[in-house]
């Protein structure tokens, strides 16, 4: 096989295939545990099959599976691109990418075995976070390199995004992770108590602000004027934004502690700094959509910068509604409800799976020596924009009924000060909830299973046109990307 003259594009492939692999295994997990939370017999009284075993499996496949393959796929193709230069080293690019795969088989066969150190979106054990540890670095590594080795002395915006977010994940990895190991499959936390929640959540808000926000804020900031074929709206506001986003969000984690034996006084240093957070997450939105001054009527007919600007939209509707929820008394109504399931999946399915869904789209054709966005069937990206669309919008509306509702079930009272409802009433008032999320997120996942099928005929009609990735059609590529 004759590798791309220029760049690496062998790893940006891999990745970008394994980013729409993992989307539909995790989904699919989503829509069971979506399931089982209406229909409870569906844990078919397996231990290894329940709710509490799956529900990790579904955030780490989604997140660090899905969100990462989406995130190293685009953030390598980016920066060879913007850089005009080749990554590094294709052997560390190698390892990179099956390093990543292992740790995610790890993850796959562990968690059903309720192996966990029960520290959300850090569940791994002790070897894994090493192992994680490792190839982090060594993503950093190729990265960073490939940036000192650039053309120009300027480092494209999307670049500092992506570089804030690989430094930031690994300080979080490493110092959440701290944990004297028992045995092979069992670590305790160094911290305990107060601190050790406070070391969590530090590291959980911080995995939002950096996984899943930085990175793919790195991912809009080159697809999004890629696709609209119009400059950044704004690079003095791009900048203002990067420092104000970063500087910020790694003061705000104590709001998913708020009424905890956490510090008052910190509860309420991370309500104001989340408010505060307000500002440059929008800067970051008004900037995206703005691009597109002048490009709008494009978006009649290109389903791709649909996914990208409605992504946008959702991304400024959830970083609205989470300074809203940092607010110690409204996050009093919504601390434990499906409130913050609403939340999470409209910043999950609107904003991170969409502007992933978007940026493989544009990438994928490019690996098979097209123009960029140039898919099998533009139609069923269409199909998948409305089902994508469709299926969040079932989500987060029906978590925020049954969020409200339970929320002002919970604190209820009759005049004699006893509670109005028992618990199981406010459950049982969920039930038609539940039924709904799970539909749109059968919606949601149909429509992955749509994007799979085009991406396998794109392909087909590359290797019948003699055009196989990884080899030479490169020049072409060039000319066209
Ligand atoms: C077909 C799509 C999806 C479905 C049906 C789905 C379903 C679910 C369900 C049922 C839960 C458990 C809720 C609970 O404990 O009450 C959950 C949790 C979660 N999901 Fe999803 N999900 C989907 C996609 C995603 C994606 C794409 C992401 C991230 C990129 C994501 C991130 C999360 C997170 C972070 C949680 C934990 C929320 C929390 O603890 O507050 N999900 N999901
Ligand atoms: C300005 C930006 C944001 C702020 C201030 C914010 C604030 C909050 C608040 C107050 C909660 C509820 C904490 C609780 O009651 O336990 C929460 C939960 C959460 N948010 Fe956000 N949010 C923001 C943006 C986002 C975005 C863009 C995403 C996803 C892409 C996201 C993902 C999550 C997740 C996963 C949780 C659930 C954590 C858990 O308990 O497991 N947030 N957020």
């Amino acid at each position: 096989m004759i590798e791309h003259p220029t760049y690496n594009y062998k790893v940006v492939h891999q990745f970008a295939l394994m980013t729409v692999v993992w989307g539909i295994v995790g989904m699919l997990v989503g829509v069971l545990i979506a399931a089982q939370l209406a229909w409870p017999a569906l844990n078919f009284d397996t231990a290894w099959l329940s709710f509490g075993r799956l529900r990790p499996l579904h955030t780490n496949a989604v997140i660090f599976a899905f969100g990462g393959c989406a995130l190293m796929s685009t953030s390598l193709f980016i920066v060879q691109r913007t850089c005009h230069a080749r990554l590094i080293s294709d052997k560390l690019a190698a390892f990179v990418f099956w390093g990543w795969q292992l740790v995610i088989v790890l993850a796959a066969i562990t968690l059903p075995m309720g192996l966990t150190t029960s520290k959300e979106y850090a569940e791994l054990e002790w070897p894994i976070d090493v192992l994680i540890a490792v190839v982090w670095v060594a993503y950093a590594v190729l990265f960073f390199g490939t940036v000192a080795r650039r053309r120009d002395k300027h480092i494209y915006v999307a670049n500092w995004f992506f570089g804030a977010f690989i430094i930031a994940v690994a300080i979080l990895h490493i110092i959440n992770s701290l944990a004297v190991p028992a045995t092979l499959t069992k670590s305790y936390s160094v911290y305990s108590g107060t601190v050790d929640a406070m070391v969590q959540w530090w590291y959980g808000h911080n995995a939002v602000g950096f996984f899943l926000t930085a990175g793919f804020l790195g991912i809009m900031y080159y697809f999004v004027p890629k696709q609209a074929e119009r400059p950044v709206y704004s690079y003095r506001l791009s900048v203002v934004h990067f420092w104000a986003l970063i500087a910020i969000y790694v003061w705000a984690g104590p709001h998913h502690l708020h009424f905890t034996s956490l510090p008052d006084w910190t509860q309420s240093l991370g309500m104001a700094m989340s408010l505060v957070l307000l500002a440059p997450s929008w800067g970051g939105m008004i900037n995206g959509i703005m691009t597109l001054s002048g490009a709008w009527d494009k978006l009649r007919t290109d389903p791709i910068l649909k996914f990208l600007v409605v992504s946008l939209s959702f991304y400024g509707m959830s970083t609205f509604e989470g300074p809203m929820m940092s607010i110690k008394s409204v996050n009093a109504l919504s601390h434990y409800t499906d409130w913050t399931i609403g939340h999470v999946h409209s910043g999950a399915l609107g904003w991170v799976a969409m502007i992933s869904i978007g940026a493989v789209y544009h990438l994928i054709p490019l690996m098979y020596g097209r123009k960029a966005g140039e898919m099998y069937s533009v139609k069923l990206i269409d199909l998948h924009f409305w089902l994508s669309t469709i299926g969040t919008v079932l989500y987060i509306v029906s978590m925020w009924v049954n969020g409200l509702m339970q929320g002002l079930m919970w604190r209820a009272v009759n005049s004699d000060g006893t509670l109005t409802y028992s618990f199981i009433e406010s459950v049982e008032a969920s039930y038609a909830g539940y039924v709904v999320r799970f539909i749109g997120g059968g919606i949601f996942f149909a429509g992955m299973l749509v994007m799979a099928w085009n991406i396998w005929k794109t392909r087909e009609q590359a290797l019948a046109a003699g055009i196989s990735p990884d080899s030479e059609s490169a020049p072409a590529r060039e000319a066209l990307a």
